[in-house]
């Protein structure tokens, strides 16, 4: 382990503190894992995943960064426990990356809709940790951020006949399943943008009838002006923030803002600071791989940072009701 040196009035002191604490936490911590494998394998899942997110958050808490990370990689991922966890279609494939990233649409379909053990494909173990994962607040805001996103359509839809409407990073658009004005086709245009085109393929033929018109296209090219919508009633992004550095999430937002009618609506939304359902998260890190940019709400109030103030008729933070999911809300003047 590396050792830590501290600055103590312009003088170096070896500490050497990770090097003997290192041999003190991992020893327990590996013990922790070996009981939650252990219930796991006798059938007590929800004992078993309580044991392991119990010490990993324990972990992720009490260790510094680099110590953090080290312990997912060398104690977490070669301990038997993580093979049993990867049996649940979400983790393996959070861990795997078939799409070269954690957190594709395939991917949140796991943890979206209910699915019946035989379409999760996977053994007993594996759906008894789908049920408890879904179960747990984390994913209970991913659908709870999908269901306001429907209801927010058509909110504007309501207001407005012809409302148009882009979604930026759409995955599946799930959220179109619940919106009614969706479902009525009662939105006046409806673009779907990514850059993954086989989800996008995936709206072409599930969503093309409610006239939802994929659009393939990524962040940089928003930012370089090379993807560029006008006179927008509605522009949101999803869970895509959460993977953004705070340089490029300034310039995308004031981007976004800028394509939107006066009167148009900003929605923009990010993971809250990791304390929150923290042992969820450093499950996410340690058994999936999963590093997403948890926010404060001085730091997406930032994303406003570009956008001319007398440009802004509204601005809005708020948490949903987990607590858990920072929105943010513009209308343009
Ligand atoms: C976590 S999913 C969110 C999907 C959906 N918005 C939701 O809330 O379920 C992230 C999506 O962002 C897309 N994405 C990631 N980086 C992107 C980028 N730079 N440009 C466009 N899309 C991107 C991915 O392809 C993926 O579909």
């Amino acid at each position: 382990m590396q050792e830590h040196a501290q600055q103590v009035n312009g003088n170096s002191l070896d500490l050497n503190l990770t090097k003997d604490w290192a041999a003190e936490w991992r020893a327990p911590l590996s013990r922790e894992l070996d009981l939650a494998h252990d219930q796991l394998l006798g059938g007590d899942i929800s004992r078993g995943m309580h044991t392991l997110l119990s010490a990993l958050g324990h972990a992720r808490s009490t260790l510094v960064p680099e110590d953090w990370r080290r312990f997912c990689l060398d104690t977490c991922r070669t301990h038997p426990v993580h093979s049993l966890v990867r049996q649940e279609p979400f983790t393996r494939r959070g861990f795997e990356k078939p799409r070269q990233y954690a957190g594709d649409a395939v991917m949140l379909d796991f943890v979206y809709e209910d699915l019946a053990p035989e379409r999760l494909g996977t053994t007993p173990i594996g759906v008894g940790i789908n049920r408890f994962l879904c179960a747990q607040q984390s994913t209970a805001s991913l659908r709870g951020r999908r269901d306001y996103l429907s209801r927010y359509i058509d909110r504007v839809s309501g207001e407005r006949a012809d409302a148009r409407v882009l979604s930026v990073a759409c995955g599946h658009l799930r959220e179109s399943r619940r919106s009614l004005a969706m479902q009525q086709r009662q939105v006046g245009e409806f673009l779907a943008l990514d850059q993954d085109l086989r989800s996008l393929g995936v709206i072409d033929s599930e969503l093309g009838h409610l006239g939802v018109k994929p659009v393939a296209g990524a962040v940089k090219d928003i930012l370089r002006n090379q993807l560029r919508f006008e006179d927008m009633d509605l522009v949101y992004a999803s869970g895509l923030y959460d993977y953004l550095p705070q340089p490029i999430a300034i310039r995308l937002t004031a981007q976004l803002f800028s394509m939107l009618r006066p009167g148009g609506r900003l929605l923009l939304a990010n993971y809250a600071d990791p304390h929150k359902d923290a042992a969820f998260k450093a499950y996410m890190e340690a058994c999936m791989d999963w590093w997403l940019i948890y926010r404060e709400e001085s730091d997406v109030a930032g994303w406003m940072s570009e956008i001319p103030r007398t440009q802004l008729r509204r601005q809005e933070l708020f948490r949903d009701e987990t607590e858990n999911l920072i929105y943010l809300e513009l209308v343009r003047r």
